[in-house]
């Protein structure tokens, strides 16, 4: 009873665009969401390809233009798994057109843009949201509550690695993800958004940062993304990478903790390291996307024998969406944070209540992306405003 229906269009329909699918499939089979998606069309330029990705995935139907999805009176929702320089201009004409939005990250390609896009959703009086889905691995969602009750006091360090390796060969094709005009940055874009994300979820916003950023391999045979992070390439045409492979860089927070970030896609063996320790004046939490389902944690008040970090499997009913699941040990995976941040949307939609993170998270993170690449430049710290 009450549960009402809400229809879906989907722009793209790669990696993320499985990813998403995928949650919409199953967010009502785990939740009990007042609002149950409908997979009316997903749309991609190419037209065998995007109708093998329908038949596929489960869509009702396609389009090869996602302006026509836009002006159908039958969508309810935009979502957007394209590359980055696409998200602007679809999400402002989604918003115009009065659909609710979900957007992969990083939200634009400049701060600008993503400015106009919180604009045009705030003035359309439209839900939005921006997928740092790793916010939603129960684990995280746990370490948030121990730091919001205090657990670890005040917090002196938020240390983030994120590493992963599948551009390391040297004849890993010149991608979308490797060209600035496409993508924004590189590295840090593609993956430091999320631990950006991690540590303005978890710790609270950043004051200013300090960084410097490397392209390892400068020219690259030209080529294209098949799916997953795999590609496939033309080695007689090579083209300019013009984005970074790795950044580093420092920060301060506006509570007065210190951070350290690195992303790269040059550690070779790590495949997808999204990592984060924080200590606290009372205790340190940390956390491998590797082992998801766990968060190590120590308290300085254990008593003395029993010092040291202990390891927590979140599968609890205690610990946030995983009750909807498994018994406790039996374990989730990368696509339910997704799943869980479609909840969270569509509650957020039913309920008249703006989720997050949402544009305006968005805007703050590439307001930190900026800043990092600035500060490379320029060799020194920046102010975030
Ligand atoms: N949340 C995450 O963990 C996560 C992981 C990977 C990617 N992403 C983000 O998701 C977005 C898509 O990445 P992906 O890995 O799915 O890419 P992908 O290359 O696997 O898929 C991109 C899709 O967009 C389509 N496309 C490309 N250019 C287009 C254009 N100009 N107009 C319309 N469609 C176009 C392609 O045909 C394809 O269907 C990016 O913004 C990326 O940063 C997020």
């Amino acid at each position: 009873m009450g549960v009402k229906k809400i229809r879906v269009g989907m722009v793209g329909y790669q990696f993320m665009g499985k990813a998403h699918s995928h949650a919409y499939r199953d967010l009502p089979f785990y939740f009990d969401n007042p609002l149950k998606p409908e997979l009316k069309v997903i749309a991609g330029r190419n037209e065998e390809a995007v109708k093998e990705a329908q038949g596929k995935m489960g869509w009702d139907s396609y389009e090869t233009d996602w302006r026509k999805v836009i002006e159908r009176d039958d969508i309810d929702v935009i979502d957007i798994v394209t590359p980055n320089h696409t998200h602007a201009e679809i999400a402002i004409a989604a918003a115009e057109a009065g659909k609710h939005i979900i957007t992969e990250k990083p939200l634009a390609l400049t701060v600008d843009e993503a400015k106009k896009m919180l604009n045009a959703v705030e003035k359309n009086g439209v839900k939005h949201m921006i997928c740092h889905n790793y916010r939603f691995a129960p684990a995280v969602q746990y370490a948030k509550k121990l730091i919001e009750a205090g657990k670890i006091g005040r917090v002196y360090h938020y240390r983030a690695n994120y590493l992963q390796d599948f551009i390391m060969d040297p004849n890993f094709p010149l991608v979308w993800r490797l060209k600035k005009e496409v993508s924004g940055t590189g590295a840090l874009g593609d993956i430091g958004a999320h631990s950006i994300d991690l540590a303005r979820f978890l710790i609270g916003e950043f004051k200013e940062v300090s960084g410097t950023m490397e392209t390892f391999i400068k020219d690259r045979p030209i080529g294209e993304m098949t799916g997953g992070l795999n590609a496939k390439g033309d080695n007689e045409k090579m083209g300019e990478v013009t984005v970074d492979d790795a950044v580093a860089f420092l920060a301060r927070f506006e509570n007065g903790a210190l951070g350290t970030f690195e992303a790269t896609r040059f550690a070779g063996g790590n495949r997808n390291k999204n990592k984060f320790e924080i200590n606290g004046e009372k205790g340190s939490i940390r956390w491998d996307m590797e082992n998801m389902n766990n968060l190590e944690v120590y308290f300085a008040d254990d008593e003395e024998g029993l010092q040291g970090f202990r390891l927590i499997n979140c599968t609890e009913e205690v610990h946030p969406y995983v009750g909807a699941y498994w018994p406790p040990g039996h374990i989730i995976g990368y696509e339910h944070t997704f799943i869980h941040l479609i909840d969270e949307f569509f509650r957020g939609i039913a309920n008249d209540k703006q989720p997050a993170p949402n544009f305006e998270d968005g805007v703050k993170n590439q307001i930190i992306l900026e800043a990092v690449e600035k500060s490379s430049k320029e060799k020194r710290w920046i102010d975030i405003q």
